[in-house]
């Protein structure tokens, strides 16, 4: 296998729980997606990030773990792990495992035994500090209020970012260090194929100096792990780091450094939100400010570090009732302007499951209809601060997490074929119309253009990691860039609005290959594109 396979790769990541249920409890499960693999190749990844499947008390849907090696009975066994991981690798897909080590859940062993007095071995493990006013010992805040809990009886108060039942390990413990070190290469050993790190930016934090994000010992930690872990290997490691910018990406993922391959970085996914607020609070997308943002990221990291490219994931409300348009006009079209947007640019791209079908958000009218703990705090926290309901109801409609938890539509029948039972969380009911079996149908539609974009990037791959240049198109809706190296260039352009726009490019496209396109017109000398209309087309020969 080659070194840096992971950059010529197409990863799609599973939400275990809403992808496929085998055995009828209205739950997804390990031996659902193993019966969806041969789906999965036809649709041409190259690798699976599954969100976590360990033992869990579910506060936060596995990302508050009880036993690292110990698979969750909701999902399954470890024999069907280790069949997943081998009926995957028969068909050349590899796993990647949520690694989740910022925290635990306070159900886990090692928080149990810390809760036991200030001697236990593992109290180390957690983060504690006492405070003599019964105040919290400082202003560090999680979603719901203050990051620290008190217990009483030890008379401190123990760290947690997240929520009470997600208890912060303590990087600066050696034992724990080692704890981990041992249960990643557990892992690794199976023969996974890497790893993405849940909120690997954290683990470097200094609570007394309100530091969470970016600490001082992050980096050097990070570098640490990869030695004794993952490094030894030849795997995918990507870090979910909300709070990079380029300059911090390289650290994490210059090759030199043996940190990470890559980064998951959020800035255009924070552009709808007002400044300096919560993701709640809403403001529209401006098209150029998302152009340049992507522009940035692959003019700095170009030959220094790695990206990934992505729209969705199981933390963010659906990119076509995001930034498409998810009526029946236009679903389709826009969900295919923003893949050939993206998948012409250099980093790897991650498609999470029903992206590649266009499922959209899920609207609620009521709390009730909410799983997500994200969801539910906010709610109740904003309700008692005063908000109007309807605004608050109309930010979980618009950013929930739980839209993107809603089980995957395979097929017309009843519970869209995601279960016999009645599934865990309610199932879209526009499920009758956006679903696998119609979408492998009709070879016009979205998944279709996924599927071509996949092969069109591994055809393509040196020019995707040749230059990158953003081009003017005179018009603010019609984004455009270049990639090219010495021979080729392809050049991409798409309208980002339902209006038709008019547009003027300084390159001549006359005599160029189209090599996608979601309308059936012609693209030469035309200046005129339609709602949502995008292309990629190759031009040979030096000419840029
Ligand atoms: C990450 C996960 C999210 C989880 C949080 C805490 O952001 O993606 O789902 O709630 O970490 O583990
Ligand atoms: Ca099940």
């Amino acid at each position: 296998m080659e070194k840096n396979w992971w950059k010529n790769a197409v990863i799609y990541q599973i939400y275990p729980r809403s992808f496929q249920d085998s055995n009828g409890d209205g739950i997804g499960d390990l031996n659902g997606i193993i019966q969806k693999l041969d789906y999965l190749q036809y649709l041409g990844i190259d690798a699976i990030w599954l969100s976590p499947v360990y033992q869990s008390p579910n506060v936060d849907n596995g990302y508050d773990i009880s036993d690292y090696q110990t698979i969750d009975p909701e999902y399954g066994t470890m024999e069907d792990m280790d069949r997943l991981i081998d009926e995957a690798n028969k068909r050349s897909i590899k796993i990647i495992m949520d690694l989740v080590i910022n925290h635990t859940s306070s159900q886990h062993f090692w928080f149990q035994e810390a809760l036991k007095g200030k001697d236990n071995p593992y109290h180390e493990y957690y983060i504690w500090r006492t405070s003599n006013n019964s105040e919290p010992p400082n202003s560090l805040k999680a979603d719901s209020g203050s990051a620290w809990e008190y217990v009483s009886e030890l008379d401190e108060y123990y760290l947690h970012l997240h929520s009470k039942e997600q208890p912060d390990l303590n990087w600066k413990n050696p034992e724990m260090k080692q704890a981990i070190w041992e249960m990643i290469n557990y892992w690794l050993e199976k023969g996974i194929g890497g790893f993405r790190l849940d909120v690997i930016d954290l683990i470097g934090k200094e609570p007394d100096e309100l530091i969470t994000k970016n600490g001082p010992e992050l980096h050097p930690l990070i570098h640490e792990l990869n030695q004794q872990t993952f490094g030894n290997y030849n795997v995918v490691t990507v870090g979910e780091t909300w709070g990079a910018t380029p300059e911090i990406a390289k650290l994490y993922s210059k090759p030199e450094r043996n940190e990470l391959s890559m980064v998951f970085q959020f800035e255009h996914i924070n552009l709808d939100k007002q400044a300096g607020k919560r993701k709640w609070d809403l403001k529209e997308l401006d098209p150029q400010e998302l152009h340049q943002v992507f522009s940035k990221w692959q003019t700095e990291l170009q030959g220094d570090g790695w990206n990934s490219l992505f729209w969705n994931n199981h933390d963010l409300p659906r990119i076509i009732s995001r930034w498409g348009d998810d009526s029946k006009q236009y679903r389709e079209l826009s969900g295919k302007m923003l893949a050939i947007y993206l998948y012409f640019m250099s980093g790897t791209p991650y498609i999470y499951q029903g992206e590649e079908i266009g499922m959209t958000n899920y609207e609620i009218s009521d709390i009730s209809e909410v799983n997500d703990i994200e969801s539910r705090q906010m709610y109740y926290d904003r309700l008692d601060k005063g908000y109007p309901k309807e605004e608050v109801l109309q930010s979980i409609n618009t950013k929930g997490r739980d839209n993107a938890r809603h089980p995957m539509q395979w097929d017309l029948s009843k519970n869209a074929g995601f279960t016999t039972a009645t599934p865990w969380l309610a199932v879209h009911p526009n499920y009758k119309s956006i679903n696998v079996e119609t979408s492998l149908a009709n070879q016009d539609s979205l998944f279709f253009t996924y599927k071509e974009l996949i092969e069109l990037r591994k055809n393509n791959y040196d020019i995707i990691n040749g230059e990158y240049q953003t081009l003017n198109t005179g018009n603010p809706d019609v984004l455009a860039y270049i990639r090219y190296n010495v021979n080729e260039q392809i050049i991409v352009v798409v309208n980002f609005s339902k209006q038709s726009q008019q547009y003027s490019l300084q390159t001549n496209l006359n005599h160029s290959k189209c090599l996608i396109h979601n309308y059936n017109t012609g693209i030469g000398g035309s200046k005129e594109l339609q709602a949502y209309e995008a292309f990629a087309v190759k031009v040979s020969g030096n000419n840029w």
